[in-house]
């Protein structure tokens, strides 16, 4: 502390006097003054080793070469570092295996949140529940339209999904579209309707829904006898499907339901392996050399796609 320990009549004054009250004129405590040459010191030092002076396209550099950028591409590289023998893991294994592998699922599950919530929830919504009426599959319920294995699932991402059902307004009278509807709400709710399923059967529906109306993964056409709607259980909406179909490009009232291709080059993969597999052949001797040609488009890579399958199986997966 400074000279404040004088009593008053020994400082001088500012010569300001109010209502008998002088001002005094004690100097600044010596702490505090040491306290601002140090904020100067410490000013200068940084103005020399950070960058600092903007100049007109840049600024001066700094003795320590420091950048923010810099800083994030070696946090990054570290991150990066870790991640890498489980990405080298991965990149090796089938997304089978991925399943049966609770480390690996574990960590695919953990860095496919952020590739999720970029690339699939403006649709399929975040945790896989899309907003009602929005006409997207819901990726949580255990009903799936291609099939809820994991390599079924994959595949749908890699290759893209569009399910095809013709518009049948001009193929049908209207008391064959409300006998179908009937059926169709029939079936949902169990009740035996044998004029309906007739009907079923003569208009074809059978072909692509199947004998059992329970639908075929292989045209991801819709199960009609559960609770589970692809659109809607509404009177009118199951109207309209029958109506106007599914990507029907000669109605223009037809549902759009598309589903993007992520990567063609995944999807030949999958699919040659599968064949493979159900020919008896074994797949690692398959000459991919024969069924790529490097030209496949790719908008996420071949592990993302395995990640999202084991992420997205682990909402409601099954067969
Ligand atoms: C532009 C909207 C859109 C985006 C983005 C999108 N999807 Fe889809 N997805 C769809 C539609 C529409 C379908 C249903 C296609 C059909 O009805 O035939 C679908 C179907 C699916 C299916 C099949 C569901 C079943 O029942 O068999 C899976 C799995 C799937 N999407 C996962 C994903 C994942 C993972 C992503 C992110 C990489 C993604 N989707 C991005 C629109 C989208
Ligand atoms: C060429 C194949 C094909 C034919 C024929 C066909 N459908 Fe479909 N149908 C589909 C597909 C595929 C879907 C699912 C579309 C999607 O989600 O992409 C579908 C969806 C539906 C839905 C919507 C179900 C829901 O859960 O919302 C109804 C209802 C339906 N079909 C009824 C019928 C009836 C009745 C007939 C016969 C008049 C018929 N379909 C003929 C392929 C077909």
């Amino acid at each position: 502390m400074a000279n404040n320990k004088k009593s008053p009549t020994q400082v001088e004054d500012t010569g300001h006097v109010w209502d008998g009250i002088r001002e005094l004129n004690n100097p600044c405590p010596r702490w505090w003054l040491n306290s601002l040459y140090l904020s100067g010191l410490i000013v200068i030092a940084y103005f020399v080793l950070y960058p600092s002076l903007p100049l007109v396209n840049d600024s001066t550099k700094g003795l320590l070469g420091w950048t923010q950028i810099g800083e994030y591409k070696e946090d990054l590289a570290k991150v990066e570092a870790r991640r890498a023998p489980f990405e080298d893991k991965l990149s090796a294994m089938s997304v089978e295996e991925i399943l049966a592998d609770q480390e690996m699922l574990n960590y695919s599950i953990g860095s496919s949140k952020v590739l999720y919530g970029d690339n699939c929830a403006a649709c399929h919504g975040t945790g896989g529940a899309p907003a009602e009426g929005a006409g997207y599959p819901n990726l949580t319920d255990d009903d799936w339209l291609y099939g809820g294995t994991v390599h079924d699932v994959a595949l749908s991402i890699a290759k893209g999904r569009a399910g095809n059902m013709p518009a049948h307004e001009k193929l049908l009278k209207t008391e064959e579209v409300d006998q179908l509807v009937q059926f169709v709400i029939d079936s949902s709710n169990g009740v035996a309707n044998e004029a309906g399923l007739a009907l079923y059967n003569a208009k074809g529906c059978f072909a692509c829904h199947g004998a059992d109306a329970k639908g075929i993964k292989q045209m991801g056409s819709a199960n009609l006898t559960d609770k589970i709607w692809r659109f809607s259980g509404e009177e009118d909406q199951i109207r309209k499907t029958i109506l106007h179909g599914v990507n029907d490009a000669t109605d223009p009232a037809t549902r759009v339901a598309v589903m993007p291709q992520w990567s063609e080059k995944m999807a030949i993969i999958l699919e040659a392996r599968a064949y493979a597999i159900a020919d008896g052949d074994d797949p690692s001797e398959i000459d991919w050399a024969d069924e790529l040609d490097g030209t496949e488009a790719e908008r996420l890579t071949e592990t993302e796609i395995k990640k999202l399958a084991v992420y997205v199986h682990q909402f409601g997966g099954g067969l």
